[in-house]
């Protein structure tokens, strides 16, 4: 658990999916110690329990599937009656796939899209549906990707999933703000998570390297000299969902040490 301790989030209520690992996990971990309650939301509802009573009181675990409406539903409602609202949502839920366009398939293809895209639009509308009914305004942080802005290969599928992350901020953010509802996204560059360990092993194995040698290299190419900490893309989220953050509506920001400009 983090060791910063402020009140910034004191009486919000967070749900946050892909909760249970890397980035989501660190975004639940910094919201409870700035004082919100927190949902931790992820496939393996047993997992986000367990995470849940690590991280302290007042976060909850459930089981979510993003791609599926009957979860996304019984998610938001055991939310809802555990911590009575929700104030700020976090979709931090994602897949990556090593994809060459030479041989992606539509299979593989629309399963990213259905996690990565449609996973966003309608967790976004569910949340979104309670928070207009509450009128209590609301944040909600989606996370894309440096590979959203600039392509980055063998991974069309994911590079344009994430892309559409930054078009779904940006309509849903224009659209939600006359209710209060701040949306916006965070561009990661590369973070230390296990997703990254899946790209290591996958494009290591097609490319004939050792486990590690791809994130060596890739570390070695960001201007700030290592990957990102989860921790850091949990900082910027805390900001965004903070009151700090009231008059910010439809941006993307890159945490990124440097690897993209403006
Ligand atoms: N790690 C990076 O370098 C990086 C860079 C840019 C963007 N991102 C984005 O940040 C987010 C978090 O990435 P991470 O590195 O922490 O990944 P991660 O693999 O560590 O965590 C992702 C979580 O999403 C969950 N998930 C997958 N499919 C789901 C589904 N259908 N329903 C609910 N949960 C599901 C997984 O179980 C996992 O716990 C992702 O959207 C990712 O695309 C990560």
């Amino acid at each position: 658990m983090t060791s910063i301790q402020t009140s910034r989030l004191s009486g919000k209520v967070a749900l946050v999916t892909g909760g249970a690992s890397g980035i989501g996990k660190a975004v639940c971990e910094r919201f409870a110690a700035e004082g919100a309650k927190v949902v931790v939301a992820d496939l393996d509802g047993e997992r986000c329990t367990g995470l849940a009573k690590a991280i302290g009181p007042d976060v909850w675990g459930v089981a979510l599937d993003v791609t599926s409406q009957e979860s996304i539903d019984a998610a938001v409602r055991f939310s809802l009656e555990a911590a009575g609202q929700i104030d700020i949502l976090v979709n931090a839920a994602g897949i990556y796939e090593v994809q060459s366009i030479l041989e992606i398939s539509r299979e593989r293809t629309a399963r990213v899209f259905e996690v990565n895209i449609e996973g966003v639009i309608f967790m976004t509308q569910a949340v979104a549906r309670h928070m207009v009914e509450r009128a209590e305004g609301g944040r909600i942080i989606n996370f894309s990707s440096q590979a959203g802005r600039r392509g980055e290969g063998p991974a069309v599928a994911y590079c344009a999933s994430k892309a559409a992350v930054i078009s779904i901020t940006q309509s849903c953010a224009l659209e939600l703000i006359r209710y209060g509802i701040n949306v916006n996204a965070i561009a990661p560059g590369v973070v230390d998570t296990p997703m990254w360990d899946v790209v290591d092993a996958k494009l290591g194995s097609r490319e004939g390297l050792q486990p590690g040698e791809v994130k060596r290299r890739v570390a070695a190419a960001v201007p700030a000299g290592r990957f990102g900490r989860p921790e850091e893309q949990a900082a910027m989220a805390a900001f965004l969902a903070g009151p700090d953050a009231a008059y910010i509506v439809a941006q993307c920001y890159n945490v990124d040490g440097g690897n993209v400009m403006g």
